[in-house]
């Protein structure tokens, strides 16, 4: 019986289980932010909660989430939960939860960012990894977009954007990235079919290049052209605010600059 009553309550959204006890203001603009427990996804939880706007800040793993868990325990305006970009029952059932807020803005900024290895290499690629790069890099942020969409319509803002990196030649320029730069390009490709499909609703849908960020505790100097996190994160929430129904379906840098491949 007991058991029966907590299979109740967690399908009805009282016990979430990994929520922490989230107070949102309504008068706040709401983000969601996948990927949130570490690198440029924390730092949009850091930038947007010191802005004062309502974060669901989603993650793999809440419970080894610790820097997050601190922010939000200090900031009632944060909400952890969990999103595996792989698991889309549990993406579905998070969308269920938060079915009556509007959210203003997506940041599909988790990803599976690798590398080099030999099963990202043209000759020698591991075909189950490639499965996991495309699931994770390409159908993560869409599967994301459809499940909270309607959320996305309820609010003042209407903007899905998600974090690439530059493909082919102008991406990552040693050998060994083909699975991570190809995934992503996927969903360069899926992010003008959302901004097509949602025009007439409204939507703008922003590809972000975030620059090169040194999110893995490379060793100082050894980045060319690094762009510190807080700069690189700035840019990008400066570019959302901003967006145009003109700009969606557009890839931006970091620093404002649109991309241009042709
Ligand atoms: N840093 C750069 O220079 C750079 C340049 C171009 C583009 N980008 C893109 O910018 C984004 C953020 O970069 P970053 O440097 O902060 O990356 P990062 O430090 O590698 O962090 C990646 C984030 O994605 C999460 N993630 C991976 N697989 C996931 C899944 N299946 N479901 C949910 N979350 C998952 C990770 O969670 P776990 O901690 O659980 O693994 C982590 O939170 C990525 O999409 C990356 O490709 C970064």
């Amino acid at each position: 019986m007991k058991k029966l009553m907590l299979l109740y309550a967690l399908a009805i959204g009282c016990l979430a289980p990994t929520a922490q006890a989230a107070e949102f203001s309504a008068a706040a603009p709401t983000v969601l932010i996948t990927g949130s427990n570490r690198g440029i996804g924390l730092e949009f939880v850091r930038q947007y909660a010191a802005a004062g706007w309502n974060v669901i800040a989603t993650c793999r793993s809440p419970a080894k989430a610790s820097e997050l868990k601190a922010l939000a325990e200090a900031n009632p305006q944060i909400a952890v939960e969990r999103l595996d970009l792989l698991d889309h029952a549990g993406i579905d059932a998070l969308a269920a939860r938060y079915a009556e807020q509007p959210i203003d803005i997506i940041v599909n900024n988790a990803g599976l960012m690798r590398g080099p290895d030999r099963g990202q290499m043209i000759g020698t690629i591991d075909y189950d990894e490639f499965d996991r790069f495309y699931r994770t890099n390409a159908a993560g942020p869409v599967k994301v977009a459809e499940a909270f969409y309607k959320n996305i319509k309820k609010g003042d803002r209407k903007v899905i954007s998600a974090l690439t990196t530059g493909r082919g030649k102008h991406g990552i320029p040693v050998p060994g990235f083909s699975l991570y730069k190809t995934s992503k390009a996927a969903l360069d490709a899926l992010q003008v079919e959302m901004a097509i499909r949602w025009k007439r609703q409204g939507v703008k849908v922003i590809t972000l290049m975030p620059g090169r960020v040194p999110t893995h505790d490379e060793a100082p100097g050894t980045v060319q052209n690094a762009v510190a996190v807080e700069d690189s994160v700035a840019g990008m929430i400066a570019i959302l605010d901003n967006a145009t129904m003109e700009q969606s379906g557009q890839s931006i840098r970091w620093n404002g600059e649109p991309v241009q491949y042709e």
